[in-house]
């Protein structure tokens, strides 16, 4: 019987991928610097790159990259190169200690489940009085903790920020009893892209013996080139004494492809303890050190060779870029009496007003077809600024002023409430 949706037939490629292109004409047109949330984007050759050598990779399959790569001819030895190089250069990058360890993985939300599990596992052992295991984050940590919680049958108390959007220490400690098995702090947060006070939490943490992550995933890997460039930035990574574990995102301010990640430990036996290894069935030994089985060494491949075509000095340039144009994002908002929220450190910014409605000037920007965060508590606008946003951020201002001229007229908000995902 002949399936009613799947195509009997086939057709000519060209053709079908014209179709693709036309599905994308009301998406956001990113290469147009018209994304001003997580795109990410440096200019065309970026991406060009990016475009080739994950097509270099795209069928080699890293799970195959263990025992099968020991043996030429079987596997892709290539990828257990590539990725152990990556991980040596990241670790180095993150001041990592000797005997630290790390895992690529596919995002910022598997490298927060996995810290988590960890967390738990080493809390069974080393934490036995806490009987209902619980894990502390400020208010504005990820939601991935919640999901890590829900995943792996944990609780979470949210902690009260400071009116800077940074996480109150004191608050954090009046919240720790036996049962907290994990402390996080974020470099920086997303909703106000500030990084919250690190040393004291570490520190607080270390006192109690409590494992202690730092949530770097959209910071992590501008940080480092933004503080070279002389703009302070505090200590976050693991050179920090009491930060376990720290989780950074390659495919955001590292600019490598989706999906790409790195979760990184102080030992590597910490790393271990979320690694998962079976052999009960008749097909051998199985053993992962990500919540994944099969994927490609694309990320993998085009991240590499990004690293290597980009250098620190084309890691520092997109962060001068960044940091020049946000100050224009700054010169722009004060002109139009926006103001920022605290004082963030990179190119995560979120601003309002104490006048106008927020959300009424979110939709007209969105009805002008710009991709910006909205936030809430405040209601706020949030914007990441890549290194495409250099030549589209005086457009946007553009439109934001109008925006702002519609919310003064007293144009109402329509029904959009703030979204983070709904993927
Ligand atoms: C601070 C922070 N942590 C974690 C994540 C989750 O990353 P991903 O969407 O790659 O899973 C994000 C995403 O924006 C983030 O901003």
């Amino acid at each position: 019987m002949r399936n009613a949706l799947f195509p009997a037939e086939g057709r000519p490629w060209p053709e079908v991928r014209a179709e693709l292109h036309a599905r994308q004409a009301d998406d956001v047109r990113w290469n147009e610097g018209r994304m001003l949330t997580s795109s990410y984007v440096i200019d065309g050759d970026h991406v060009l790159l990016l475009r080739e050598a994950s097509a270099d990779f795209l069928v080699e399959n890293a799970i195959y990259a263990g025992e099968f790569a020991s043996k030429p001819g079987t596997g892709f030895g290539s990828l257990v190169g590539l990725r152990d190089e990556l991980l040596a250069m990241v670790l180095e990058l993150f001041n990592a200690p000797a005997g630290a360890g790390g895992t690529l993985t596919s995002g910022g939300t598997e490298s927060i489940l996995l810290a988590v599990l960890g967390a738990r596992e080493w809390a069974k052992r080393h934490r036995p009085k806490a009987r209902a295991p619980r894990i502390v984050v400020p208010r504005t940590a990820h939601a991935a903790f919640d999901k890590a919680a829900f995943y792996f049958g944990l609780a979470v108390t949210r902690v009260a920020h400071g009116r800077d959007g940074r996480a109150d220490v004191q608050a954090t400690a009046d919240a720790l009893d036996d049962d907290v098995i994990m402390m996080v702090g974020s470099a920086p947060c997303y909703p106000f892209g500030v990084f919250d006070p690190l040393a004291d939490l570490a520190r607080l943490a270390e006192g109690r013996g409590i494992w202690f992550h730092v949530d770097a995933c959209v910071g992590g890997y501008l940080a480092p080139f933004v503080r070279r460039l002389g703009h302070p930035v505090p200590d976050f990574d693991l050179g920090l004494a009491g930060v376990w574990s720290l989780s950074a995102d390659l495919h955001k301010y590292g600019f490598a492809p989706k999906n790409l990640s790195s979760v990184l430990y102080r030992d590597g036996a910490l790393r271990e303890l979320s690694t998962f290894s079976f052999r009960d069935w008749p097909a051998g030994a199985y053993t992962t050190a990500g919540m994944g089985g099969s994927r490609t060494g694309g990320p993998i491949a085009a991240t590499w060779a990004l690293f290597h075509v980009l250098g620190e000095v084309g890691y520092l340039e997109a962060a001068r870029t960044i940091m020049a144009t946000r100050d224009r994002l700054y010169t722009g908002l004060d002109r139009l009496g926006l103001r920022v929220h605290g004082r963030p450190e990179l190119g995560l910014v979120s601003y309002g007003s104490d006048t106008l409605d927020m959300a009424a000037v979110a939709d007209v920007i969105d009805e002008r077809r710009w991709s910006i965060g909205r936030g809430l508590e405040p209601d706020r606008i949030i914007n990441l600024i890549n290194p495409i946003n250099a030549g589209s951020i005086d457009a946007y201002l553009d439109d934001l002023e109008a925006a702002v001229v519609a919310a003064r007229a007293g144009r109402r908000r329509s029904a959009t409430a703030a979204v983070y995902t709904r993927g």
